[in-house]
């Protein structure tokens, strides 16, 4: 992994901050980004971090673009930051809504679309975007989410048929619940014992094997669910 490097959004916590771990310690450079890095900041020689709000779109493709022109060597994006809304619709604001699929679903495909031309310039890369079960089943009280997550999984297999030929490889992971901050202003999260969720190593061990296959050999899509699913509502 040693001539890798990965823009890992969403890296300064929780699922994106263990794949971001993994893969440096595979070798791999990491360029994160996040709102708020110093929690507790993540230090480490290839690891470089900007602090930027993904849900504000003024300079998003700008910025973005900047990142890429100083770190030509990118050559993969692990599209993972994100965060959860669940009650019944008629509880959101107009505006909730909209910053829900501008953070859930917009900026994945904005920053998709400004490293891509990057990317089929190199004839090489990866992305592997965060999906959800909810990528998979609507669930009560989810409208949101789900349909955020819906569309995350249709706009990767989509792209995963556009991009093919340039060697770009995509792949969506749907994991279960996670014991992470995600659940810090929801009002439930998993069951206590350990079976009740995947745990975030175990998604970055996946995201390691997704990157490491012969590049003839694409995961499309990844569902990893806790061994017992239990809620627990607070
Ligand atoms: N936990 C679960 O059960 C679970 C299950 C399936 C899928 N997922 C998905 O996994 C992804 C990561 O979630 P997590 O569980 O690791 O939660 P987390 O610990 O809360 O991490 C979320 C990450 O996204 C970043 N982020 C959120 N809003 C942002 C914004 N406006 N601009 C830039 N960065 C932002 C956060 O950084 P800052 O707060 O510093 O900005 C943080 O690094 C999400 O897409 C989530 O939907 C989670």
């Amino acid at each position: 992994m040693k001539d890798k490097c990965f823009l890992v959004t969403g890296s300064s916590s929780g699922i994106g901050r263990a794949i971001t771990i993994k893969l440096l310690d595979s070798g791999a450079k990491v360029i994160g980004i996040a709102r708020n890095h110093s929690k507790p900041k993540l230090e480490h020689k290839n690891y470089l971090t900007y602090s930027i709000d993904l849900s504000k779109f003024n300079d998003l493709e700008k910025i973005i673009k900047k990142i890429i022109q100083d770190h030509p060597e990118i050559n993969g994006l692990i599209s993972n930051a994100g965060y959860g809304e669940f009650g019944p619709l008629e509880n959101f604001s107009v505006n909730d809504i909209s910053s829900f699929f501008s953070m859930n679903l917009t900026s994945h495909i904005i920053i998709t679309k400004c490293l891509l031309p990057h990317l089929k310039k190199k004839e090489i890369g990866d992305i592997i975007f965060m999906g959800s079960e909810a990528s998979l089943t609507g669930e009560k009280n989810g409208t949101l989410y789900c349909s955020a997550k819906f569309g995350l999984r249709g706009f990767s297999q989509a792209l995963r048929k556009d991009v093919s030929n340039s060697n770009i490889r995509v792949c969506i992971i749907n994991p279960g619940m996670v014991r992470t901050n995600f659940f810090n202003s929801l009002k439930f999260s998993p069951g206590e014992d350990i079976n009740n969720a995947v745990s975030e190593e175990d998604i970055s061990n996946a995201v390691l094997s997704i990157l490491t296959l012969g590049r003839n050999t694409v995961v499309d899509e990844i569902n990893l669910s806790p061994l017992k699913k239990v809620i627990k509502f607070k």
